[in-house]
């Protein structure tokens, strides 16, 4: 079968079943054409064996997924609540203008729609809005932003009782990541490039169930479960690296269907247990508890409250 799906293609497993219903999705690298209801009986199935491939988490356990209002994180928040998951929300306002207004009404419409919690956290009230934080600190905005991010669905996770966060981090994320580490054999991030991060020393484990479901997968899914999100990138990401790669790794992938999944899956497979245990001491540093405000960090003192200190001596100096 080509790339595209074909006119009057029959979904495939309406077809074993004898049925006979068009299919409106074709998935090359699965060799699948899907109706859509089969579709979505796809991904809630894919994405329930990632959870299990990985032991990401048990059935009773409480689950904090981190919402963007984009269409991965709300996707997965759809399709853990349809598998039967406790699963609430957890949105950072991050304070970037429109994209945050909008993103975050998204969240809330759709916490109201499935009938579930969403936790809040205005960046404006923790630290600042990011474009301060920016202007304070003269870093990337995606630099403050991820360490931001990290901290408080950390700390909020643990303050409010939830043993896991899920994010919805989807394969064309984790491709483009591993290939920058790749490009600059950065083994201490390529060690922790993981599905699952356990918990350990005040973190709180991690879990990224759509590390096998491309992008595209989850904008049909949202597309297909009428779920609005926020179709715009964040203001800051432009000129990203890794949009770069995403790029050029959809050209990969259109020439050779499949190669995304490969090369992630097998690096997973081959390389990661190896940088994981014969070489164990390779890029290892100790967690500490930040002197500030205890949690957990590689220095005395952890990069939020550095960042909160640079916020506040340049807001007193203006
Ligand atoms: P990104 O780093 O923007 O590609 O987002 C990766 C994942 O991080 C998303 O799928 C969400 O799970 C989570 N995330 C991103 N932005 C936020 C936010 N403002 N609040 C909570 N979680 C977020
Ligand atoms: Fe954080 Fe763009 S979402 S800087
Ligand atoms: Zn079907
Ligand atoms: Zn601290």
């Amino acid at each position: 079968m080509a790339n595209k799906l074909k006119q009057g293609t029959r979904c495939t497993i309406c077809k074993s079943k004898g049925q006979n219903n068009k299919a409106v999705v074709y998935l090359p690298h699965h060799r699948l054409a899907l109706c859509k209801p089969h579709y979505i009986e796809w991904f809630e199935k894919r994405t329930q064996k990632t959870i299990k491939e990985f032991k990401m988490f048990k059935p009773d356990e409480k689950i904090l997924v981190a919402v963007s209002g984009g269409k991965d994180s709300l996707a997965l928040w759809n399709a853990l609540t349809k598998l039967g998951y406790e699963a609430d929300g957890f949105y950072i306002d991050l304070g970037i203008g429109e994209y945050s207004e909008e993103s975050k009404q998204l969240s809330i419409d759709f916490a109201n729609r499935i009938g579930r919690k969403l936790h809040i956290v205005p960046m404006k009230e923790k630290i600042a809005p990011i474009p301060t934080i920016k202007e304070s600190t003269k870093r990337p905005a995606c630099s403050a932003c991820g360490t931001v991010k990290r901290y408080y669905m950390n700390k909020i996770a643990k303050d409010l009782g939830y043993s896991v966060i899920a994010t919805g981090h989807n394969l064309d994320d984790e491709v483009a990541t591993l290939f920058g580490n790749t490009l600059g054999w950065d083994i201490n991030y390529l060690k922790r490039q993981y599905p699952v991060l356990e918990e350990e020393n005040g973190f709180v484990r991690k879990v990224k169930p759509l590390c096998k479901i491309t992008e595209k997968e989850s904008a049909l899914y949202s597309f297909f479960n009428d779920i609005e999100y926020i179709e715009y990138e964040c203001p800051f990401s432009e000129g990203a690296s890794s949009i770069e790669y995403k790029e050029l790794w959809s050209k990969i992938e259109e020439q050779s269907p499949g190669s995304k999944l490969r090369f992630y899956s097998e690096f997973l497979k081959k390389m990661h247990p190896i940088l994981n245990t014969e070489n164990e001491k390779i890029g290892h540093s100790e967690i500490k508890k930040c002197l500030i405000c205890g949690e957990p960090s590689y220095n005395d003192i952890c990069s939020v409250c550095k960042l909160k200190e640079k916020v506040k001596s340049k807001t007193a100096k203006a």
